[in-house]
């Protein structure tokens, strides 16, 4: 499996650059090598002999005529499709278009192609779409509704099923979906009011204006069977009958209310005995608790629930049919990078070994989760919650993590140096982050993140600082949560079991010390991986006085530098003194750190090294290092 995933990867890599190439060598003409591989791709789906004839070579060149049959260019750029009456069969993958951002008229009229409708998120210079006369099955996509230039929409003559989206656009101003098997309400919008009966006509289960037929089947059916049956001269009389029936459902009501009766009073009996309902139950009936039901009801649908209102929308099935890749084994379960088919990137995170939580306590959690919105924080984009399976979806950060960015690629050509400012950049967005999580924390004996290491903070296209991994401590299980979370591993966990604010505070002061020195401390260190006790190793540095060596060489040199690094560090000393008392609150963390320059500022008086100079040598900046520790020590 590995070495194959691996296989995958390296041949990726190879066509990515083969791409970058031709690309790069067309781009002059305008011609996008990844809008033909999309044509070919499309091409494939079809069995037409005479477009694979004609389609071969670049299909277009500048402003030149396109060389391919059906193809429209402006600037290189294929910007229309039009295979019309070919006797085309075969099918469509619903993201052909995807990477034909440029199209604006598509038409595949009067053809066999079968399959669903594309999806049209990346194509919103769309203007006129024609597919009718095929063998199209499926809903409508309502991925139509947000393109904007959208003049012309002609579906009439497929098997659409369905119901027809709410389409409002003002430029929409031809629309046929006539001859489908489309049902439900004729949305009431402005736009589809606007078209006559017949772009409707000929799907018998359409109903609502511009038909004639009312939506309101339920009394609609039962007033033509009470038709029919009144129709039935020797039967019994229509209104005997009614009786009857409204006698029986009357009893069926009954006997369903009592059944649920019982168990409720059963399942309330039970749950008492177990201690799981709050004793102040009858007056939590809040809004609060209505919410929750209704997602409680999401959730027994398998669905994804979203966090955000305006985020970005998929289903889980979306989720399952994306290409995915995976991220290696988390602390709680195993990380998988998703790219859907439209729509984001996303890190699917599947947790294992929770504490067994009853649901509405699960959900309580993940809402106390996803309500820290910072933007050091990397927000939880929606979860998933079954019997079975637990999901969190996160974004994906693309700049990957600390610790690779700190470790990754030493001693070798690919080593890419991560400079004092950048490091400087992490400690101050870390720092903002805690604050966050601890000023909207109430409890004074968890820690609010509760597994700050470096591999938990990740860098986002724009290198933008995203703490991860937050607040899992409430949801996961004692013994795992023990064995793996970085606030278990501190001294005073180790020695009184004692947890509280202060841990998060002792695992930042260890992260500074990763980033000044570029060691790996102990508690982060991955299996294979030799860490070293930070703090303790800084010590004895100072004792030893081979302080020189303290700071990652990497920063080291930077000249200027030297008096933001000491300060950094003095910081990081204070986090991780042994009793959590002696340690600063994150508030006063996040003032100081603030306060380190990333360059020595020579006009900075009350800067109390600021007799060294900004030249400092190695030596002076050592002895230095010494008097801060050893003052640090009294
Ligand atoms: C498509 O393929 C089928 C058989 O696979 C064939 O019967 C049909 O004629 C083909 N259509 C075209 C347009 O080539
Ligand atoms: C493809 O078809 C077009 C006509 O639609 C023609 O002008 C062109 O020469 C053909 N190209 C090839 C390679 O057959
Ligand atoms: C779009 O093009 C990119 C390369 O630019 C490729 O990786 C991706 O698979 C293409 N997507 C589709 C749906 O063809
Ligand atoms: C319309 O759809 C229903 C299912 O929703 C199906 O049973 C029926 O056969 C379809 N009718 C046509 C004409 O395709
Ligand atoms: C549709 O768009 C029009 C303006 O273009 C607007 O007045 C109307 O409220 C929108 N919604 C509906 C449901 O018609
Ligand atoms: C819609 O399509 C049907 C069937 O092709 C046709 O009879 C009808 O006239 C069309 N309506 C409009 C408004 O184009
Ligand atoms: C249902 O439709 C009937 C006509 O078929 C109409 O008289 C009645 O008002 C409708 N009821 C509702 C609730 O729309
Ligand atoms: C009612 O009568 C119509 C024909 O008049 C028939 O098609 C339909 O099946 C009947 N419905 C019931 C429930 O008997």
């Amino acid at each position: 499996m590995r070495s194959s995933n691996f296989f995958t990867f390296l041949l990726l890599m190879a066509l990515l650059v083969l791409h970058e190439r031709t690309t790069a060598e067309d781009d002059s003409s305008g011609f996008r090598g990844y809008e033909r591989d999309a044509l070919l791709d499309l091409k494939a789906g079809f069995n037409s002999s005479f477009l694979d004839r004609n389609w071969t070579g670049i299909m277009c060149y500048m402003n030149e005529a396109p060389y391919w049959h059906g193809i429209q260019c402006v600037n290189g750029r294929v910007t229309g499709i039009i295979l019309e009456s070919m006797g085309i069969s075969g099918e469509i993958k619903t993201n052909a278009l995807a990477n034909l951002t440029e199209l604006s008229l598509l038409s595949f009229k009067n053809n066999l192609v079968s399959g669903n409708l594309m999806e049209f998120a990346n194509n919103p210079k769309l203007r006129k779409i024609d597919l009718s006369d095929n063998k199209f099955q499926g809903q409508i996509p309502s991925s139509l509704l947000y393109l904007d230039s959208l003049e012309s929409l002609l579906l009439q003559e497929n098997k659409l099923t369905g119901p027809i989206p709410g389409f409002n656009q003002s430029s929409l101003k031809t629309f046929n979906v006539s001859q489908n098997n489309l049902s439900g309400a004729i949305p009431e919008t402005k736009t589809l009011q606007s078209f006559g009966l017949s772009s409707y006509l000929g799907n018998e289960k359409l109903c609502g204006p511009p038909t004639r037929s009312s939506c309101n089947t339920t009394i609609a059916s039962s007033q033509s069977e009470s038709e029919n049956l009144s129709s039935k001269g020797d039967g019994p009389p229509v209104g005997a009958i009614l009786v009857v029936v409204n006698v029986i459902v009357l009893v069926v009501i009954m006997f369903l209310l009592i059944i649920y009766y019982k168990k409720y009073k059963k399942l309330k009996a039970e749950m008492k005995a177990k201690n799981l309902l709050p004793k102040d139950e009858e007056h939590d009936s809040t809004i609060v608790d209505r919410t929750m039901e209704k997602r409680n009801r999401e959730i027994e649908m398998g669905k994804l629930i979203f966090v955000e209102n305006n985020g970005p929308r998929f289903e889980l099935d979306d989720l399952l049919k994306a290409s995915a890749e995976g991220l290696g084994h988390g602390n709680f379960g195993n990380c998988y990078k998703a790219m859907l088919e439209v729509g984001p990137v996303v890190v699917v995170k599947r947790l294992k070994d929770l504490k067994p939580l009853s649901s509405e306590e699960f959900m309580r959690q993940i809402r106390a989760i996803a309500d820290q919105k910072h933007p050091n924080l990397l927000p939880l984009l929606a979860y998933f919650y079954s019997k079975d399976e637990k999901l969190f979806l996160y974004r994906f950060a693309a700049h990957g993590n600390i610790y690779n960015r700190l470790h990754g690629g030493r001693g070798t050509r690919n080593r890419v140096p991560f400079r004092w400012s950048s490091r400087l950049a992490v400690a101050r967005g870390v720092a903002r982050a805690l604050e966050h999580l601890h000023l909207n924390t109430r409890s004074q004996t968890t820690a609010p993140h509760g597994n700050l290491k470096s591999s938990n903070v990740l860098l986002d296209e724009n290198d933008e600082v995203l703490v991860t991994d937050y607040g899992l401590s409430s949801l996961i299980a004692l013994p795992v949560a023990a064995q793996r979370m970085v606030s278990f591993k501190t001294p005073e966990y180790q020695s009184h079991k004692r947890m509280s604010k202060k841990s998060d505070v002792w695992s930042y002061g260890s992260l500074l010390l990763e980033l000044l020195t570029g060691r790996i401390p102990a508690h982060s260190a991955s299996p294979g991986t030799n860490g070293v006790d930070l703090s303790g190793w800084v010590h004895r540095a100072v004792r030893e006085e081979w302080t020189a060596e303290i700071f990652d060489p990497e920063i080291a040199v930077q000249r200027g530098a030297n008096q933001g690094m000491l300060r950094l560090m003095k910081i990081a000393m204070k986090c991780c003194e042994k009793s959590p008392e002696k340690r600063p609150e994150i508030s006063q963390v996040v003032a100081e750190v603030e306060e380190v320059k990333v360059a020595v500022d020579s006009e900075d008086e009350e800067f109390s090294y600021s007799s060294l100079d900004p030249s400092v040598t190695d030596e002076s900046l050592s002895a230095t290092a010494s008097a801060v520790i050893a003052d640090d020590r009294r």
